[in-house]
Formats: C-alpha cells, structure tokens, sequence
C-alpha cells in the first residue's frame, strides 16, 4: 500500500468516526441548513457502509446519472481497487445515487455541475469542468503535498467535507 492509499484510510477512519457522531435516522433525510455549498445530509444505509470505507462518501449531486451507472457497472475495477458488491447491494445504491445525482431532483449542486458537463460522464467528480473551474486558483503543486495527495481527499482541505459542508469558511488548506 502506497503512502497515499494510507492517507485515504485515515481519512476513512476520521469519516467513519464523524458518521457516528451524527445520529441521523436510518434512512432518513435531513437537509442541510446552510447556502449553496452545503450538501443536504443524504443517508443511505448500504452506500454509507460501502461507499465511505475507503474514502469520503461524495456527494451524489456531484455527478450525473450516466457517470453513477458507469462506475456501478465497473466496481470490480474501481480506481485500481476491487470495490465489487453483491449484485443486491449495488443495485440498491446505484437506485439512490441515480435519485440524488447531478441532473435529478433540483439541487442547486446539481445545476452548476449540469451546466458545464452536460453531455460527458467523467468518471471523476475531479474532472467535472465544474470542478477544475472552481479549483483553479489552487496550484498545481499543492494537490501533490503529502498532506494533500490527490485532488480527490476532499477532506484534506474541506474539513467539515465528511458532514457535506464545502463551504469557503470550511476551508483550510493544509502545508
Ligand atoms: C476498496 C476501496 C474503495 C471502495 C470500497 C470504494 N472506493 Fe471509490 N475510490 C477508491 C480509490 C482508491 C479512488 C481514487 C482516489 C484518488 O484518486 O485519490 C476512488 C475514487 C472514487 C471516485 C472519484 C473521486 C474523484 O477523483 O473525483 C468516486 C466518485 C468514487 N470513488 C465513488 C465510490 C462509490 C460510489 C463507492 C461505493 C459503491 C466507492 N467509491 C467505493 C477506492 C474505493
Ligand atoms: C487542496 C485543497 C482542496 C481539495 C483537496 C479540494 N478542494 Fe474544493 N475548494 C478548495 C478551494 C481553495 C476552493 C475555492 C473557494 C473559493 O471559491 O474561493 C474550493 C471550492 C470548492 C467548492 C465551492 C465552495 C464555494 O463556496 O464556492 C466545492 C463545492 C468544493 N470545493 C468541493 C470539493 C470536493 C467535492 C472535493 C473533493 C472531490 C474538493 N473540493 C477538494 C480547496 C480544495
């Protein structure tokens, strides 16, 4: 295991405790308070064990349906990792992720990562146009820090990312 699959795991960890402290009903849905940049706090039972183990579980508004369908399909070869599921259980949280996603339901989320991807479906929320336009004023060298590691560890510089806040007073990004 490289340096930076270490890092994803404590970051898992970290979510897995944060999780915890929010007791939110199971199956439940609780919006956030808050502007544009805070995720309504979604909860799904199979998609929060098996989507947040490894990494934080990203917000479902962040991707269009086509990009959910494809990465569901593929989960055997995810990222370089076997993420393989129970037929039952994918099928379960592919149904909610597509009822949350970019171009369901009418986030405001959604909208902005809509109208500038609208016919592609990356398999990245990291290579949403929406995304690259918003992070570039952060350089290059700075997604690389070890502290960092990847433009995908949200939570790295978004330090309240793990309860859907990706507000800019949340952000701090770490030397
Ligand atoms: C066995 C570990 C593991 C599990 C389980 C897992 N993932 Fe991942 N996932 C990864 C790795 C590794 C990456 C790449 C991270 C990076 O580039 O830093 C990744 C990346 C992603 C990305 C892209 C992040 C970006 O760059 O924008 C999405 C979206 C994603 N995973 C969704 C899911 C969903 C949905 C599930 C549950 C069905 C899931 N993952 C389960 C390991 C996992
Ligand atoms: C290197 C630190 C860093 C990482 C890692 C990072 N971001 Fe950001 N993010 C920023 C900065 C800086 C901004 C710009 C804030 C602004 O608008 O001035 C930003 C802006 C945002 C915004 C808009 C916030 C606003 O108020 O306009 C969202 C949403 C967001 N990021 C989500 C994500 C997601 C999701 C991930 C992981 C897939 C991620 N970010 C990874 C630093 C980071």
């Amino acid at each position: 295991m490289n340096y930076l699959l270490r890092g994803i795991g404590v970051v898992a960890a970290v979510g897995a405790l944060s999780l915890l402290a929010f007791s939110v009903p199971p199956g439940g849905e609780a919006r956030g308070d808050g502007g544009d940049d805070v995720m309504p706090r979604l909860t799904h039972k199979a998609w929060q064990q098996e989507c947040a183990s490894c990494h934080l579980a990203f917000p479902p508004s962040m991707l269009p349906r086509a990009s959910w369908q494809k990465m569901m399909s593929g989960l055997d070869q995810h990222f370089g990792e076997d993420a393989s599921l129970d037929p039952a259980t994918e099928a379960d949280i592919l149904k909610f992720l597509e009822a949350n996603a970019a171009d369901s339901g009418d986030s405001k989320m959604g909208s902005r990562v809509m109208r500038m991807d609208k016919n592609t479906a990356p398999l990245r929320i990291t290579e949403t146009r929406w995304f690259v336009r918003k992070h570039d004023e952060v350089p290059r060298a700075t997604w690389s820090r070890k502290s960092i590691g990847s433009p995908a560890n949200c939570a790295a510089c978004h330090r309240e990312a793990e309860q859907g806040n990706y507000d800019e007073d949340a952000i701090r990004i770490p030397k």
